[in-house]
């Protein structure tokens, strides 16, 4: 399969001899250089569900950028609306009506976000809204739930999902123990742990960050009794509730997974769909908290490209298709049949395979057991999910290139598109029960 790869991304495997010189890995983020295949493919342009790479192969899409993109890549209303923003000027240092226009935009479909910053990243939200529980608490510790992943900065670098998970980098480098030890990590869908971490350390809790579906440690919904204890517990000791909807914001409900669970958090972050394929971070929610973020309070935030226009016209534009509904039929329907053919494809040929499937997301583990936290990704093969990945790509499918990542599928993904994408997927899983 690798001979495969190397014949069919020839152009690919030159410009990575440049890249390896220029970047450390030869990338600008870790999950871009697979770790099962010698080199990434580069990208020359997206449309649709589909990617085109440099050598010319085009490939069925289900990264979808990491998640940004539900309605495809380069949907046409939003094209329009950045060209638009573009014509009038991108970046200002001032702010702007669309400034105002978008963030009610937001407020309508997040009703617990009372006032918001809009900052660059999901790193930059998650990193301000845990330090405005500090502030707002005046307390140290936070807790967050292995596999969570909440970006790329100190506090949350412990037991992390996503790149850190899949290139074995548990707590980073370079981030000090004293730092390390004020994050609490526990287990996820664990009601009797995050309780009894409640009565022993509950009065010097300052946050729980919590993504409410888990989607970096590929994917885990939290189970609506264990997010209701959260409420409860952060409502009991005075914590403050942080959801981090940087993924599931959008994604899983016009509402995000607030809505879905109907359970109101004190600050969410939000990312990724909220800017259209464009960076954006938002940290929002309660007034009371939200007051202390400079200049109005003692908590500081800036950033030169904080709101800027030209995110705010990409994200509103694709909120306002959202709007419409029909993005997720389209996007829901593709995963449910994806989710569906890999199951009875499995069972078929005598493999197992747990399938988790929420909304327009799917992942695929190589074990019997049914996933409910950390451990449960941990005990499939991963070594399985990379054969499967090769020999998909081989064939013109391009899943999501780690165990811990996640499956997107968007209103691009029609019925042809969805059908052929079994076909390949189907092939190749009996092929593996074959080998
Ligand atoms: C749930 C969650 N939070 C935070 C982040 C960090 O966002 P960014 O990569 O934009 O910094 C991510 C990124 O994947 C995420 O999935």
């Amino acid at each position: 399969m690798t001979e495969k790869y190397l014949e069919m991304f020839r152009l690919s495997s030159r410009l990575y001899e440049d890249a390896r010189n220029l970047f450390p890995g030869g990338v600008n983020s870790p999950v871009r250089l697979m770790r099962h295949l010698p080199y990434p493919f580069y990208v020359r342009e997206a449309y649709g569900p589909y990617l085109v790479t440099v050598d010319g192969i085009k490939l069925i899409d289900f990264c979808m950028g990491f998640g940004p993109l539900i309605l495809g890549h380069r949907p046409a209303p939003v094209l329009e609306a950045v060209r638009r923003q573009l014509e009038k000027g991108w970046m200002y240092g001032a702010p702007t009506e669309l400034e105002i226009e978008y963030a009610k935009t937001i407020m309508r479909h997040f009703p617990s976000i009372e006032m918001m910053r809009i900052v660059n990243t999901g790193t930059e939200a998650t990193m301000n809204a845990i330090r405005l529980a500090r502030a707002y608490t005046k307390r140290k510790l936070i807790v967050k739930f292995d596999g969570c992943y909440h970006g790329a900065h100190d506090y949350v670098l412990v037991k992390a999902g996503s790149g850190a998970a899949t290139w074995g980098v548990p707590t980073s480098a370079g981030v000090l123990e004293e730092v390390a030890k004020c994050t609490i990590v526990l287990p996820f869908n664990d009601v009797e742990s995050v309780e009894h971490t409640f009565k022993r350390y509950g009065n010097d809790i300052a946050c729980v960050i919590v993504e409410p579906v888990m989607g970096n440690y590929g994917l885990v919904p939290g189970e609506p009794e264990f997010i209701r204890t959260l409420r409860k517990l952060c409502d009991e000791y005075g914590s403050v509730l942080i959801f981090d909807e940087v993924i599931t914001g959008f994604r899983v409900d016009i509402g995000g997974a607030q809505r879905l669970y109907n359970v109101r958090p004190d600050l969410t972050t939000l990312g990724k769909i909220a800017g259209g394929g464009f960076p954006i971070g938002i940290f929002g929610g309660k007034r009371e908290i939200m007051e202390l973020v400079t200049p109005l309070g003692p908590v500081y935030n800036a950033g030169t490209f904080n709101a800027h226009p030209v995110s705010l016209a990409a994200g509103l534009a694709t909120i306002r298709e959202l709007e419409k509904m029909y993005p997720y039929e389209t996007a829901n329907r593709a995963a449910e049949t994806i989710a569906k053919a890999i199951i009875d494809t499995a069972n078929d040929v005598r493999i197992s395979v747990s399938v988790v499937q929420l909304a327009s997301m799917f992942q695929l583990y190589f074990t019997e057991r049914r996933i409910r936290n950390a451990d449960d990704v941990r005990s499939s093969n991963v070594k399985m999910y990379e054969e499967l990945h090769r020999r998909c790509l081989a064939r013109g499918l391009y899943l999501t290139p780690s165990q811990y990542e996640v499956n997107f599928t968007s209103a691009a993904h029609d019925e042809e598109v969805v059908q052929r994408s079994v076909e390949i997927l189907c092939e190749c899983l009996r092929e593996i029960a074959r080998a």
